[in-house]
């Protein structure tokens, strides 16, 4: 069962309106890369051999998830933010499982990824499933105001999903989140770590060119759904590192001078040639940066475990 809350393309339109007129560095929200397409374009991404980042994600849950699990209060539901798939989140559900009856509410804005991760995940015995259609802090509350007086949640945050907001952003909604929470709710946050910079680099532009079909199909999806003009092949996909804020960043490079309708968003703009539309940030961290993070936003940080093949965190916060 789902609850749901179509995207409204007049809501897209003039998300899209305001970030392409920006002045200076035009950018479009990362939350549209999302579509049934691009859903299934992240999903091959996921098993990319030059994306170690989900089957990290995935390793530590597959190894680690008795443990979280045990250091959870009981008892507990589980609502997850952004949950793709559901595939790594079998392994927390099944542990759980195990101690008591369960309910996880996927939180979820694309309606595919929430149907496919209800299918994954709604055989577990012991386990109900009921997802939100909804953006994430908006799903949260209804699922935190509609549970017992003495009931807990666990919250996930997995795929370094935090990595896409900047640090600021990422901060106050951790801040909003512990809002929503009661003491001793626990939050599981997945925070891909720095390293090498041609490795990050490779990850978010592999050879087989799936990540830059992600990101053209963005300029594919405001095409179908806002009857804009864009051509595909005058614009190429670049990844880059920036030092400064510690982030991989995706843009759409004009390669040549050009101009574009948008008809639903009432828009016509020239691009010149190099010109870039930035449509993503993946921020990296440090792993003694999370603690940090947590004290700051109203968590602590309980434990920590960081994969050994591709350096990822997963953070059990509690909230204080
Ligand atoms: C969903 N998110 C954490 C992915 C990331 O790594 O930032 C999205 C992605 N973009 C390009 N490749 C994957």
């Amino acid at each position: 069962m789902a609850m749901l809350a179509p995207t409204h393309v007049s809501e897209f339109a003039a998300d899209v309106r305001e970030s392409l007129t920006k002045p200076g560095q035009r950018e479009l929200p990362s939350k549209y890369l999302y579509d049934e397409v691009g859903s299934a374009l992240f999903e091959a991404i996921c098993v990319l051999p030059e994306y170690g980042l989900t089957r990290a994600d995935a390793r530590l849950l597959e190894k680690h998830s008795r443990e979280i699990v045990a250091r959870v209060p009981s008892p507990v539901q589980v609502a997850e933010l952004g949950s793709g798939s559901g595939k790594k989140t079998r392994w927390i559900l099944e542990a759980l499982a195990r101690r008591q009856k369960t309910y996880y509410y996927p939180i979820e804005i694309s309606p595919h990824a929430l149907a496919a991760c209800e299918k994954e995940l709604a055989q577990i015995d012991l386990v109900s499933v009921v997802g939100y259609e909804q953006p994430y802090l908006q799903g949260l509350r209804s699922v935190a105001e509609s549970r017992d007086e003495d009931g807990h949640l666990l919250v996930l945050f997995l795929g370094s999903t935090i990595g896409n907001f900047d640090r600021d952003a990422g901060e106050m909604f951790l801040r909003e989140m512990r809002d929503t929470l009661r003491p001793d709710d626990a939050l599981l946050l997945g925070t891909d770590l720095e390293k090498a910079v041609e490795l990050q680099l490779l990850a978010y532009d592999d050879p087989a060119g799936v990540t830059a079909a992600f990101n053209l199909n963005l300029l594919a999806r405001i095409n179908r759904e806002l009857g804009a003009d864009f051509d595909l092949s005058c614009f190429r996909h670049e990844a880059r590192w920036n030092y400064a804020d510690r982030r991989i960043e995706m843009h759409l490079l004009s390669t040549c001078r050009q101009s574009v309708r948008i008809p639903a968003a009432n828009l016509r703009m020239a691009l010149d040639e190099n010109e870039t539309i930035w449509t993503e940030s993946s921020h990296k961290y440090k792993a003694e940066e999370i603690p940090e993070m947590a004290e700051r936003t109203g968590f602590r940080c309980e434990a920590q475990w960081i994969d050994e093949e591709w350096p990822f965190a997963q953070n059990l916060l509690v909230a204080e």
